[in-house]
């Protein structure tokens, strides 16, 4: 009983900490209603309407709880950068500084799973998608790769994120190349994918049909089959090749980025945010039993 008690207490801190960030996400931008929210924090998206008319009003508790300006944290004096990074940050400013937010210093731990660390992947995808637009590439080289998660975790620091970011989501340099996917570019990507297919399927998601239906993620996963298995056909089989399951997860993250530099970056930053939730939900990301009940609350942001 005492346990019991004593991790309902501990989780208290969490989910206040979450209600903030909910709030700072829907007070920028979304129409859903706070009072409803406040009183159906355990029901599910299909027992409150994901399309709730625009409603204003402010939660009648959570302002209090929210330390105003949201950010104290947030470092004026830019970063020193390596300058050997060729992503374009300014076409995703928005979007890193929304990172930084759902990744600050101390709660980045606490909200890894269900808030930090999907917004960080997301943001990934958004920069690297977003700079295919000028350098034709969907993944960077090993030497790109270390400048440049290095220099995304320095800004992303000097607006508040927890340094230890990269651990926390297990990032590495190797999570930016094109790893065993044979397609890292995007001309050779269109002309092997059926690209207005993925279009149409992902251009914009519903967060609570796209979990169910799955029309973008089979799309995706359509797509990544095609260019992960393209040239095996000229291979006779040969077993050296590596595995055809970690091919496709890795032409995977491919697509997503061809996606992203198909959309602008905030349509972009949403339907990657709400295809995680998805898997969050199937239990297939980062799973930790400790923030289970909070993946139902961040059903609602996306
Ligand atoms: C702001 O960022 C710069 C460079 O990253 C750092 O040297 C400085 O100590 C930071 N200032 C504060 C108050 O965190
Ligand atoms: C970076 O992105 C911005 C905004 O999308 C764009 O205006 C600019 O030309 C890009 N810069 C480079 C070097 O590609
Ligand atoms: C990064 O790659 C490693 C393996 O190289 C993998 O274990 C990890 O899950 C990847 N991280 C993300 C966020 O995809
Ligand atoms: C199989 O592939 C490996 C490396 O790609 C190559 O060295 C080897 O000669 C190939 N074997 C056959 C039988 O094609
Ligand atoms: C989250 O929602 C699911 C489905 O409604 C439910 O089974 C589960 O118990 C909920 N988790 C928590 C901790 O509320």
């Amino acid at each position: 009983m005492k346990g019991v008690l004593s991790h309902f207490l501990l989780q208290i801190p969490v989910l206040i900490l979450l209600l903030i960030l909910l709030f700072m996400d829907k007070s920028q931008s979304s129409p859903i209603s706070g009072a409803k929210y406040s009183f159906s924090i355990r029901n599910k998206v299909h027992v409150l309407p994901y399309d709730i008319s625009p409603n204003t009003q402010p939660l009648p508790f959570i302002p209090l709880l929210a330390p105003s300006p949201l950010i104290p944290f947030t470092n004026d004096s830019l970063p020193k950068l390596s300058g050997l990074c060729s992503l374009n940050f300014s076409a995703v400013q928005d979007i890193m500084t929304k990172t930084a937010t759902n990744c600050w210093t101390t709660f980045a731990p606490y909200l890894a799973n269900v808030v930090c660390c999907p917004q960080f992947d997301a943001m990934l995808i958004t920069l690297i998608g977003q700079s295919s637009k000028y350098s034709g590439l969907l993944a960077l080289s090993k030497t790109q790769a270390n400048h440049c998660l290095s220099d995304i975790q320095k800004v992303l620091v000097s607006q508040g994120a927890n340094e230890n970011l990269n651990n926390i989501c297990s990032v590495h340099p190797s999570n930016l190349t094109e790893g065993l996917c044979p397609v890292a570019s995007v001309d050779e990507f269109e002309s092997i994918a059926d690209s207005s297919r993925l279009l149409t399927a992902c251009r914009e998601i519903n967060p609570v049909n796209e979990c169910c239906d799955q029309v973008c993620q089979n799309a995706i996963d359509y797509a990544a089959r095609k260019i992960a298995l393209n040239d095996m056909s000229n291979s006779n089989g040969n077993s050296s090749l590596p595995p055809k399951i970690a091919r496709i997860k890795d032409c995977k993250n491919i697509i997503l980025r061809w996606l992203a530099g198909k959309l602008n970056p905030s349509t972009s930053n949403s339907v990657f945010r709400g295809l995680s939730n998805c898997n969050l939900n199937k239990g297939e990301q980062r799973e930790n039993k400790n923030m289970d009940f909070l993946a139902n609350l961040s059903e609602y942001k996306s």
